[in-house]
């Protein structure tokens, strides 16, 4: 079985639990997007594990393919495999020779940039992703196979410095013997992840031929695509799950199964339009029952009532076949739950994706009310886990079959609790997954 799964929203929305349940009957979990600006939590009786750069499935798979797509701090990705190891000590570890580099010159560039944007700041993860992108597009990145090339290192950081001197003007990388040290750091690094280089696009053809299980791993959020997010406060990759065959080399033709992760509330961290944003106490509440900060940066995030006219569009570009609805326990806690069915101005209807600050001037929400479920315990929980729908209070099933039914998509995965076990499956993947 080849299975994509993808955030439908603007990152955030639960991947992380998702793809470590599906990584028990996928031996192998390949991430293709983004760098250390992911954040997945998955939560086991072993602990709870955080994960940026390497895939969620990284406690259970065998293999773990870090693809062409990807941005990759080295010395980031030393630590995390560190990390994993502890949990899951024979696992393997691929690393494309054509993904990018990070260094800590597109970190510091990532936060002068930010500044050069002001009013128009996206409120970026800091992480270097952004310029990291740039130097690709602008053919002038470092591939992690050029790790092993200390002179190439070297001259592809010297016009790098040329090429931004505007940004990098008065800080310490307008030294030499700073670049020198960055790539003396650089090449050990590379020393120490050398065996994990390959082709990793050949590799996953050879995967597909002796019919290995294949899961891939989409970071960030549909909403955050740098062409059908809502650009320009999306991140610097596309995120949907087409991005497989770009970012991986394996062809989307090949993958069986879309999933697509929805919060069923949502948040975001970072500027941009949210015609569903919620404030004040309400947004409080919600952002402390759901721990709504950053995994990576710490940050409040935004929250807000799901919204389905943003997740009709999302299902439509990533052409999904089932859903993984996430959080249930923490909304069914709000004194009121809402859901937003659509927009309109000035006494219209407004169709498709809102996409701009100015569209979403004066933009009205419909809402339709739930009664909220209240608190789960984890006796109600253990015996929808046996019983199934059956066993939900009326509001709850409600809820899941008015998302199914506006959207057309059936939710295969209803995630009832923050451990791997509180998750109700159906469809191809009921009872195949332990
Ligand atoms: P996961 O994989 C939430 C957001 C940032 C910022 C914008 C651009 O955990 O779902 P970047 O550093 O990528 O240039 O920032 O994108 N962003 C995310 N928000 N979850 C993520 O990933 C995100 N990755 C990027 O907050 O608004
Ligand atoms: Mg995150």
């Amino acid at each position: 079985m080849i299975t994509a799964v993808v955030g439908l929203q603007f990152g955030d929305e639960g991947k992380g639990k998702v793809v470590d349940f599906l990584s028990g009957f996928h031996g192998i979990v390949v991430k293709y997007n983004g760098g250390r600006n992911a954040g997945h939590t998955v939560v086991t009786d072993a602990g709870t594990f955080k994960f940026h750069l390497i895939p969620s499935g990284s406690l259970r798979a065998r293999e773990i393919v870090l693809a062409n797509g990807m941005t990759i701090d080295p010395f980031y990705l030393v630590e995390e495999i560190r990390n994993a190891r502890a949990a899951n000590p024979d696992i393997k570890v691929l690393v494309s020779r054509m993904a990018h580099v990070v260094t800590e010159l597109h970190m510091y560039l990532d936060t002068r940039e930010e500044e050069a944007r002001g009013a128009l700041k996206i409120g970026t993860t800091a992480m270097g992703i952004g310029p990291a992108y740039e130097d690709k597009y602008g053919r002038t990145g470092i591939r992690m196979g050029d790790l092993a090339s200390p002179e190439v290192l070297k001259a592809k950081l010297s016009l790098m410095t040329r090429m931004k001197a505007s940004l990098l003007k008065g800080s310490k990388y307008e030294k030499p013997e700073e670049l020198d040290r960055i790539v003396a750091e650089l090449a050990g690094a590379g020393r120490e992840i050398s065996g994990y280089m390959c082709d990793t696009e050949v590799y996953l053809d050879g995967c597909h031929g002796r019919k290995a299980d294949i899961l891939f791993e989409g970071s960030h959020g549909t909403l955050l695509d740098v062409d059908f997010g809502m650009y320009p406060y999306v991140t610097s990759s596309n995120t949907l799950a087409g991005a497989v065959s770009v970012g991986s080399g394996f062809s989307f033709r090949r993958v069986h199964n879309v999933i697509g992760v929805v919060k069923t509330y949502m948040s975001r961290v970072g500027e941009g339009p949210f015609p569903t944003e919620i404030s004040g106490n309400e947004a409080d509440r919600l952002r402390e029952m759901g721990h709504e900060y950053g995994t990576t940066t710490g940050r409040p995030r935004r929250v807000g009532w799901l919204d389905l006219q943003l997740l009709k569009y999302s299902i439509m570009i990533n052409d999904v076949d089932s859903l993984a609805l996430t959080s249930l326990d923490t909304l069914g806690k709000m004194s009121e739950v809402r859901v937003g069915t659509g927009y309109r101005k000035d006494g219209k209807e407004i169709t498709g994706i809102i996409r701009s600050m100015k569209e979403l001037e004066g933009l009205e929400v419909q809402y339709r009310s739930f009664q909220p479920w209240g608190e789960l315990s984890d006796g109600q929980v253990e015996d929808m886990m046996r019983r199934g729908k059956e066993a939900m209070p009326d509001s709850l099933k409600e809820f899941i079959t008015f998302v199914e039914d506006s959207t057309g998509k059936p939710a295969e995965f209803i995630s009832l609790g923050k451990k791997r076990e509180m998750t109700l499956v159906s469809g191809v993947f009921a009872g195949r997954v332990k």
